[in-house]
């Protein structure tokens, strides 16, 4: 990221890859107009096409690509000439449900980060909220962590937590979790690319 003036001229390229609602890109949009933020969304990658993240994307006129690329090395091979072309920098999975091939991976050797919905080491894997009621856990939370070829397992960048309250059920958990996610992926992604 380029300076002049002690203001940023430059601003690092992120994709955003999502499968669904698309709160977390909103977010991490809204996020990447102030100025101190030091990146700017470039692209988006869905691989369901009626992703509602999708609109999101096109009503801030963020290119997008629809690709479920997973199980076919030409369609992957495509995607990442194009995360190429358009020069990204760091790849943020944001809901996106897809594990992506340790071919994919290495071709973005630490630059691929991902938010998942609890207190990791904690509960990898989905139904995380379901497992932390089961348990009686008082507390839950979301981290951002680095994407390696073992699922939810890279080093964490970010964790934010919260205290689960009498009453609680899974769903009222994914709100509020969902709530502290906004504020901390755009923080990890800042944190992240400062070290370029
Ligand atoms: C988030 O809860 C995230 O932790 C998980 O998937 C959900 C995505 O939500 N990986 P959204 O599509 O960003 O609203």
């Amino acid at each position: 990221m380029k300076k002049s003036n002690g203001k940023l001229i430059t601003k690092f390229k992120i994709a955003v890859f999502i499968s669904g609602r698309g709160s977390n890109l909103k977010s991490i949009l809204k996020n990447s107009n102030y100025q101190k933020t030091n990146y700017k969304v470039s692209l988006v990658v869905s691989n369901k096409k009626d992703a509602l993240g999708l609109l999101i994307a096109k009503k801030n006129n963020i290119k997008t690509i629809i690709s479920d690329f997973d199980k076919s090395k030409i369609k992957e091979k495509k995607v990442l000439k194009i995360l190429k072309i358009n020069k990204i920098h760091l790849i943020c999975l944001a809901g996106y449900m897809k594990i992506l091939s340790k071919n994919f991976i290495k071709s973005f050797d630490g630059k691929i980060i991902n938010i998942h919905p609890s207190l990791l080491p904690k509960y990898k894997g989905l139904r995380t909220h379901e497992r932390v009621l089961k348990n009686k856990d008082k507390f839950t939370g979301c981290t951002v962590h680095h994407v390696t070829k073992h699922l939810d397992s890279g080093k964490i960048i970010f964790q934010s937590k919260i205290r689960i309250l009498k009453g609680d059920t899974a769903k009222i958990i994914e709100k509020k979790v969902r709530k502290i996610e906004h504020k901390i992926y755009p923080l990890a992604i800042n944190k992240v690319l400062s070290n370029y």
